[in-house]
């Protein structure tokens, strides 16, 4: 053969590859079949490389082993991951309840792409009480969507509850569990239907790389999402699969320490006159801390706090005072992020006030005490 036949079919040796503690990142469009048969015989083969390789099948089997699904599918982000899950169940016609507090992107898409499609959304108060809300569903309320706690200001929801009446309503239910990363708390095992995570944030944990992820307990389900992300195209490049799969492996080791980091913090920062409230549901006598101890086997490191009356340059001039502390919206890294929240209140419809402007912070593996001093560092310029 000539040169450039040679040079183009050099390298397939079909010699299996040897095993690695790691799977291979195995990239490629073209799958290779074994013989003509086997082109259009979808059942026993796989036959095109955007279903996912090696490492995709590598991290889903991890994130069914984590989340108790049979089917889980990945997305190229968490918000892809929410809007993918919901387009899958949802169509022209029927209306979603989703809660007042969820992630402000969802309710963009909701108001801007689903209403598009014929998909009515009604936000509801994390307050109402399960019998309440799922009362307030009409024929055409088909999910119901839910953050708990809200990742901005923490309130918690009986999601259990709402599974069940809404389940015996045959209505279906979505949590979006960035907060639990499938750990601290598994929606599935408390019959709530599909559960959707940011893997950008604890699972990867690393502030580099985006993936989300639905999963779900029932096959039909899991198959609604499998079909999704076929129809709407959605790939994720094997190298991303792979720093998942390795962020997964130390995710418990690392909540633990988030969450007994945040404790420290958020424990200090009730004794801090400045602060009118710490808003984080594992603290005792927090709001919603009684449904976090019923159902969640631990915390992350994400929680916020309401500072005293203070004008919008005295709580700039805390943030810009912080040494360590990035200033940062995404969270899950290992490194510690704090916000100001009060622009991102505005576009809710059930507005809640707070004593003063309310903070967020997200707090990484750091020592706490070198956090302590660089908080204080903080409140000395506020
Ligand atoms: C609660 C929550 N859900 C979903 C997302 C979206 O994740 P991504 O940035 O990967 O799209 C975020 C990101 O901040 C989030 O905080």
């Amino acid at each position: 053969m000539a040169e450039d036949t040679r040079l183009i079919h050099t390298g397939e040796t079909g010699k299996p590859l040897v095993k690695t503690v790691a799977p291979p990142i195995q990239k490629g469009s073209t799958v290779l079949l074994p013989n003509a048969a086997a082109l259009y015989d979808d059942d026993h083969f796989q036959t095109y490389g955007r279903q996912g390789l090696a490492a995709h099948d590598a991290l889903k089997a991890g994130l069914c082993e984590l989340e108790g699904a049979v089917g889980v599918a990945l997305y190229p982000s968490g918000v892809s991951a929410l809007s993918g899950a919901m387009l899958a169940v949802l169509k022209a016609g029927d209306e979603v309840l989703v809660v007042d507090t969820i992630y402000k992107p969802t309710r963009r898409f909701c108001d801007q792409v689903l209403k598009r499609f014929g998909v009515s959304t009604r936000y509801y108060d994390p307050s109402q009480s399960p019998q309440d809300l799922v009362a307030s569903a009409g024929p055409a309320t088909r999910l119901i969507v839910m953050e708990s706690p809200g990742s901005l200001s923490f309130e918690m929801q009986d999601m259990a509850a709402i599974a069940r009446l809404a389940k015996a309503r045959g209505i279906l239910t979505l949590a979006d569990n960035t907060w639990g990363a499938g750990l601290i708390y598994k929606p599935l095992a408390h019959g709530i239907d599909i559960s959707v995570q940011a893997l950008t944030k604890y699972v990867g944990g690393h502030s580099d790389v985006f993936m989300g992820s639905a999963a779900a307990s029932d096959p039909a389900i899991a198959k609604a999402l499998d079909d999704g992300v076929l129809h709407l195209g959605w790939a994720v490049a094997p190298e991303d699969a792979y720093q998942m799969l390795r962020g997964l492996r130390t995710l418990s080791v690392r909540m633990a320490r988030h969450g007994e980091n945040g404790l420290k913090i958020a424990r200090w920062l009730r004794t801090r006159p400045e602060v009118v409230e710490v808003l984080h549901p594992a603290l005792p006598g927090a709001s919603g801390h009684d449904l976090w101890a019923r159902d969640y086997t631990g915390t992350c490191g994400l929680f916020g706090f309401v500072l005293q009356p203070t004008p919008p340059e005295k709580v700039e001039a805390f943030l810009d005072a912080l040494e360590i502390f990035g200033l940062g919206f995404s969270w899950g890294g290992f490194e510690s992020l704090a916000i100001s929240c009060d622009d991102q209140l505005r576009s809710r419809s059930h507005r809640r006030t707070y004593a003063g402007p309310l903070m967020r912070l997200h707090i990484g593996l750091e020592d706490p005490a070198d956090l302590i001093a660089d908080l204080e560092r903080g409140f000395a310029a506020l």
